[in-house]
């Protein structure tokens, strides 16, 4: 099966911080390790523009909200770019492409008998762009954004997503992994189980959205709108191409926990109802928390992931990202954790291992290696199944696991620096063939690291393969075996990875 991964769409009403970024990492990771390991992948992000709360900024700012929205559009692509983030295409849901495709969903819906008319009157939270009951409210304030929600009262068009109790059990009855973990699955069956509400799938009175075909005096909720980029994309992205029959439905969203409802349970019934595969799987990950509160604009303590980049590089951030919150659950961030672990793991652990290796292979040996592999190489014990243990976390998004995983490989090969010395094999002419050896082994190790860790630091990675003389695209996921380095020739002093930062007064 292929492999399609999606992050959330956006919201550009405001710019992007470093949470969204963190979904964005995430996916990439995940893309271009699958891509490593020949699998037939897509990469989908972009931004949700139709919300209300998109309109009401632009209403601020005295522009109409398209004209605002092809403003901040570029901040939001930006991310991506600098992320090094491979994404084969950026929907925005003010394609063309996607709002036909969006009014050819709902019609497919309302042809199904889904779709009624009804007058609905409650508290809605232009934060979350969802409708709240009282019990989710804390001290009549929607906790996710600290503000009150506004009462409407208007005529819509509803789904009867109450029709789909029964067919939204048994899909989970059936794929006990359709979400991932374990317990966000149990989650949203327990939701599912708890009784269902039809909810409306259009907004009356305000002109910013996709208009209901049948209904043009209304536009599509933008839930019911931003949900269907995920097919919609596969339908326009290259003209001429229909790429549903190549990925969908072996989509796998990956999503932050507070969308669960839309993506675990409104999305499936809209697909099942509109004649449509249910995705393959949801991943939830959980909240980065900076001095205990989520990151988010509404309150106010976000992060650039710009200003970050810029300041350690691509590769640090995404590093970090999946290494300082174990991927699924919530976690709390700073920016000195991530100064800290770029000093200690990447410059120290990772980049002083290169730079010590290639410097002792040009003073030792000028930069020659003509042993190959040994048969009783503790390297090879050290990386031996490696590659069949990162897929398989890597197909359970255990990204965290999976870079510790390559970490105490690191750690191994800088255990056979110190407990080989060659420094000191150096100075003993006998033991020429067991310096060759050592440093060969340790040549190799790197380089199965640099494979390994294409995924997570692909500019790294390529300048490590680049300082031992290999071919930087030289990453299919087979390579991430021991032995496969060619002897080595003309091999100079890497310069270092990961150059001194000086620690951040304020990089936020
Ligand atoms: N537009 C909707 C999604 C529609 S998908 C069909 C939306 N947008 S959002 O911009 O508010 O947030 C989207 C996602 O950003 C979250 O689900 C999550 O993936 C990510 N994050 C935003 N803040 C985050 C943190 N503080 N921590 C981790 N991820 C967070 O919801």
């Amino acid at each position: 099966m292929s492999y399609y991964v999606t992050t959330p769409i956006y919201y550009v009403n405001s710019t992007p911080h470093i949470g969204h970024a963190y979904t964005t990492i995430a996916a990439d990771i995940l893309a271009r390790h699958f891509r490593q390991r020949g699998e037939e992948t897509f990469f989908l992000t972009g931004v949700d523009e139709h919300a209300s709360k998109v309109a009401r900024v632009a209403a601020e700012q005295g522009l109409a909200p398209k004209e605002y929205a092809d403003r901040i559009v570029s901040s939001w692509q930006e991310v991506p770019r600098r992320l090094d983030a491979t994404n084969d295409f950026f929907i925005r849901t003010t394609d063309d492409g996607h709002k036909a495709f969006v009014q050819d969903f709902l019609q497919r819906m309302y042809d199904a008998g889904d779709v009624y008319q009804d007058t609905y009157a409650g508290l809605y939270c232009v934060g979350c762009e969802e409708f709240k009951s009282e019990a989710e409210l804390v001290d009549g304030k929607c906790p996710l954004h600290d503000i009150e929600p506004e009462w409407i009262e208007e005529k819509n068009w509803f789904f009867r997503l109450s029709a789909y109790q029964e067919r939204l059990l048994a899909l989970y009855d059936e794929r006990r992994e359709f979400v991932l973990p374990g317990f966000r699955y149990n989650e949203a069956r327990s939701f599912i189980a708890g009784g269902l509400q039809d909810f409306s799938i259009s907004r009356a009175g305000q002109p910013w959205g996709v208009s209901i075909p049948w209904d043009p005096n209304q536009v599509a909720y933008v839930w019911a709108d931003a949900l269907v980029n995920y097919l919609s994309a596969l339908t326009y992205a290259r003209p001429g191409e229909d790429l549903r029959e190549r990925f969908w439905p072996s989509a796998r969203h990956l999503i932050g926990k507070d969308i669960i409802r839309f993506h675990c349970v409104y999305w499936p019934a809209m697909l099942l109802s509109a004649g449509y595969d249910v995705p393959h799987q949801v991943f939830v990950h959980g909240f980065l928390l900076l001095d205990e509160r989520k990151i988010s604009k509404s309150l106010g303590n976000v992060v650039d992931p710009l200003d970050l980049i810029d300041l350690y590089g691509a590769d640090a951030v995404r590093f970090w990202s999946a290494r300082a919150v174990s991927f699924g659950q919530d976690g709390s961030v700073s920016i000195e954790s991530l100064h800290e672990r770029y000093e200690r793991e990447l410059a120290n652990d990772l980049g002083n291992l290169v730079s010590r290796t290639t410097a002792m292979i040009s003073r030792f040996l000028a930069g020659d290696v003509l042993v190959g592999a040994t048969d009783g190489s503790p390297i090879r014990a050290l990386v031996d199944g490696l590659g069949g243990d990162l897929a398989a976390r890597f197909d359970q998004y255990d990204l965290t696991g999976a870079l510790e995983r390559i970490w105490e490989v690191v750690r191994g090969l800088n255990r056979h620096v110190e407990t080989r010395a060659p420094w000191k094999l150096a100075d003993d002419v006998g033991r020429r063939d067991e310096l060759e050896r050592t440093l060969y082994d340790l040549a190799d190790g790197i380089r199965v690291v640099a494979v390994a860790l294409a995924s997570y630091l692909p500019q790294t990675s390529a300048r490590i393969l680049e300082a031992l003389n290999c071919d930087p695209r030289d990453i299919e996921w087979e390579r991430v075996a021991y032995g496969l380095t060619p002897a080595l020739t003309g091999i100079a002093p890497a310069s270092p990875l990961f150059p001194r930062i000086d620690a951040p007064t304020t990089a936020a």
